[in-house]
């Protein structure tokens, strides 16, 4: 286990508490965020040609800043932090032909073969796999069979249960309907608590639970923004503010498609003509006197027809509201225009999807510095290749 995690967790939250304003600003509508402002990034960024900006979106800005002409050296500074931040050691992948297919894509088996490699670097022979948020039980069943050892599936949604239940037949892993926040009183020393993608709040209270029992933990967390209200660091850094490390729920999903049992990434340029149009669309509708309100362009028509022609989706949308569809003039100003918007955000929001990893990984680097208070060692590391799943980052906690 890493000598210097207190060190890294200390840069970490130095690094995210002095770009917080970044992170809490998205950058919306036609001036540019205070945050680009007020450090002088504004003429560079609105200044990048179209191709820098695509390279920048693929691989991320810090990957191209220090090529990049004129790039401002504090951006330069802060895509060098990050990556520094970020970089975490890499697990090699674990063969997953011995994880069971029924109902788990390969991607999924992947998943789940990497948490064997897992629980064998926490380390420990435990008497017990409690899997929290179990899902179909996937991961329950393989490390039931693969450590040889009793394993339970904790997981809120009945539905769920029956199907985990149901795959598992007569042996290897039971499954529970329940709150993990209700039963975690029930863990023991000599559990190991594991959790594939645990999302939101789940993660935080695996890994307290763990502590409080003297558990082992493997955890990989995803969508951070599902909890009620905004996430408070569990444990306070050195040179850092208290409270200057409380994450806005809202943003808590920077750059997080939920990544659990299913989605594959939507390609990206599809993505960008959807949002467009939504963003020509709620220009149209205002234009013509009707306010949408936040996010509320698509009311009324499938979100899907948000890629596909314009016109016909102003005209579903004008008709769900009991409106003339506008003119074909009105609806070209309107694309264009919000064309023009589009390649400025894009351009604003490089800086910002920069610290999209910074916070996931300064999250896990969080509830180890949690466990590293109770005296375990830790690890954070990434479990299996962003291809496999981009929500790969495993807190790991020996007692
Ligand atoms: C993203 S899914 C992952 C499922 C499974 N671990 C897998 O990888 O396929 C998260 C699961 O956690 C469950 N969950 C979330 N919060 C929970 C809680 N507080 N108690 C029990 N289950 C919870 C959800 O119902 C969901 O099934």
């Amino acid at each position: 286990m890493s000598a210097s995690a207190s060190e890294h967790f200390d840069e970490a939250s130095r690094l995210l508490a002095a770009v917080r304003d970044v992170v809490h600003e998205r950058p919306y509508g036609a001036a540019a965020p205070g945050w680009c402002e007020r450090r002088g990034w504004t003429r560079f960024l609105a200044a990048l040609p179209d191709d820098a900006v695509s390279a920048a979106e693929r691989d991320g800005l810090a990957a191209h800043l220090a090529a990049m002409p004129g790039a401002p050296d504090d951006l330069v500074a802060l895509g060098l932090a990050v990556a520094r931040c970020t970089a975490l050691p890499a697990l090699a992948e674990t063969a997953s032909g011995t994880v069971d297919p029924r109902r788990a894509s390969p991607r999924k088996r992947t998943q789940v073969a990497a948490f064997a490699a897992l629980a064998t670097r926490v380390g420990g022979a435990p008497s017990r796999v409690v899997d929290v948020g179990s899902g179909h039980g996937h991961l329950t069943r393989h490390l039931a069979r693969a450590l040889g050892v009793e394993a339970e599936g904790w997981e809120r949604d009945p539905a769920r249960v029956a199907v985990a239940a149901a795959l598992a037949g007569d042996g290897g892993a039971r499954f529970v309907a329940v709150d993990v926040r209700d039963a975690t009183a029930a863990l023991r020393p000599g559990d190991l608590v594991v959790g594939l993608h645990a999302c939101g709040s789940l993660g935080d209270h695996a890994v307290r639970a763990a502590g409080a029992a003297g558990a082992s933990v493997a955890i990989v967390g995803c969508c951070l923004q599902k909890r009620e209200g905004d996430r408070a660091a569990l444990v306070s850094a050195a040179g850092v503010p208290s409270g200057a490390l409380t994450i806005g729920r809202a943003v808590l999903g920077l750059g997080n498609g939920c990544d659990g049992e299913g989605g594959v990434e939507e390609d990206l340029s599809v993505r960008a003509a959807s949002r467009v149009h939504r963003m020509a669309l709620r220009a149209a509708l205002t234009a013509a006197g009707h306010d949408p309100g936040p996010g509320g362009e698509m009311r009324g028509v499938n979100r899907r027809r948000a890629t596909g022609p314009l016109d016909e989706l102003m005209a579903l949308a004008f008709a769900a509201r009991g409106m003339a569809p506008p003119t074909a003039a009105a609806v070209a100003a309107a694309g264009a225009s919000a064309a023009a918007e589009y390649e400025r955000l894009r351009r604003w929001s490089l800086p910002r999807a920069m610290l999209a990893r910074l916070v996931e990984v300064w999250v896990a680097l969080d509830r180890a510095a949690w466990l590293r208070e109770l005296g375990y060692a830790t690890e954070v590391v990434e479990a299996f290749d962003a291809t496999v799943s981009p929500r790969n980052v495993a807190v790991l906690g020996r007692p």
